[in-house]
Order: C-alpha cells, then sequence, then structure tokens
C-alpha cells in the first residue's frame, strides 16, 4: 500500500455500475487507498451516476455525437477535461460502452484500464459470457487489462478463472464472472496505488 497515499481514481460505466459498487466496498472497508473523484458515463440516465453521487464523486454525462462505438475527438475532450479538474490519476473504465482514442490515451497513458468478461483474448467484445458458452469452454474468467485503441486488446494485467457450470446460461455465467470482477478490479486498483 501506499503509506498514506490516495489514488484519486475516475469511473467510466455506461450502465448498472457493480464494478463502482465494489470499488466503493472496497475504500470503505479500506481495502483500497483511493478516493471516487469523478463518475462519468456517456448516458444521462446510467444507474452508475446515481452511485457515483451517493459516493461524493463529481457526475457528469457527455453524450457523444455518435449512438455508439468510437469516442469522437471533441468528446473524448470532455471527458478528459472534468478528470483533469478533479485530478484524476488513474481512469477505470467498467462496463463503458465506447471506444476510446488518441486524446485520452495521450492525456493518461498507461493510466486507463479497463474490466472484461473473459480470459483475454478469448472473446472480446460484447457478450463474451455468451461466446464463452457457445464455444463450449469449461472454464472462463476476467480480465483486468490497459486500454489501448483496439477493442480489449490492451496489454493484460490480471485474470482470475471461472468455472462453466452445466446448465449456465449467458446470464447465470455473466453473473458468476461478475462475482470475480468485483474482487480482481479492487485489488488491482489497489496495487496501482502502492506502486505510485
Ligand atoms: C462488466 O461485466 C464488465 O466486464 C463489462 O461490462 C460489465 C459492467 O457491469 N465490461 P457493471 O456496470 O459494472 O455492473
Amino acid at each position: 500500500m501506499s503509506g498514506g497515499r490516495v489514488l484519486r481514481l475516475g469511473v467510466l460505466g455506461s450502465g448498472r455500475g457493480s464494478n463502482l459498487e465494489a470499488i466503493a466496498r472496497a475504500i470503505d472497508e479500506g481495502r483500497l487507498p483511493a478516493k471516487l473523484a469523478a463518475v462519468l458515463s456517456d448516458r444521462p440516465g446510467a444507474r452508475i451516476l446515481e452511485l457515483g453521487q451517493k459516493s461524493g464523486a463529481r457526475t457528469g454525462a457527455i453524450v457523444p455525437a455518435t449512438p455508439r462505438g468510437r469516442l469522437d475527438a471533441k468528446t473524448e475532450g470532455k471527458f478528459v477535461d472534468i478528470l483533469r479538474e478533479e485530478d484524476v490519476e488513474v481512469v477505470v473504465l467498467a462496463g463503458f460502452m465506447r471506444i476510446v482514442g488518441p486524446v485520452f490515451l495521450a492525456a493518461y497513458p498507461r493510466r486507463i484500464i479497463n474490466v472484461h468478461p473473459s480470459l483475454l483474448p478469448k472473446h472480446r467484445g460484447s457478450e463474451a459470457a455468451a461466446q464463452a458458452l457457445a464455444a463450449g469452454d469449461t472454464v472462463t474468467g476476467c480480465t483486468v487489462h490497459y486500454v489501448d485503441q483496439g477493442v480489449d486488446t490492451g496489454e493484460i494485467i490480471a485474470q482470475r478463472e471461472v468455472p462453466v457450470q452445466p446448465g449456465d446460461t449467458a446470464e447465470t455465467l455473466q453473473a458468476r464472472i461478475q462475482t470475480a470482477e468485483h474482487e480482481l478490479l479492487p485489488a488491482v486498483i489497489a496495487s496501482f496505488a502502492g506502486h505510485e
């Protein structure tokens, strides 16, 4: 750990925010020396924003010009401006359904991480649990990796295996993977805090 140093986090998500909850819990329980400085979304109604507010983070939604896919440079700039205003040091993508580009990557080199519900490089993109079932995998898992300009292609930081059980649906498997994510992601962020 960092001997009293508190890492300022920015979390970006588009949905439910269960990984944000896991991060907030780890902070509350003293397992993660961090502060949620900003919680941002591309979707104004996303539950993750409500959770961010409850955690005392600055929250905001920035709606990109296009409905999905890669962020345009102008939108990236708006996200980065807020993160910088809040002195964010590490950016966590937790269910952020957008691809970040050069503006983001230049602002936070090797300081943007993503959590993905598969053992990368297997099953990139969306529907990773369904992909694992379709492939007949008996073991899948989750990955925390650095973000680059690709989709789930960046350098792998840590992974955790999760068994596929007979009768699993994409939903039951995804739920089991998320339980593993909720342990792995705060632990990886804590290691960042320790290395500062
Ligand atoms: C997680 O399963 C993550 O792996 C994927 O999106 C999901 C986000 O879930 N990238 P939540 O919003 O944190 O509940």
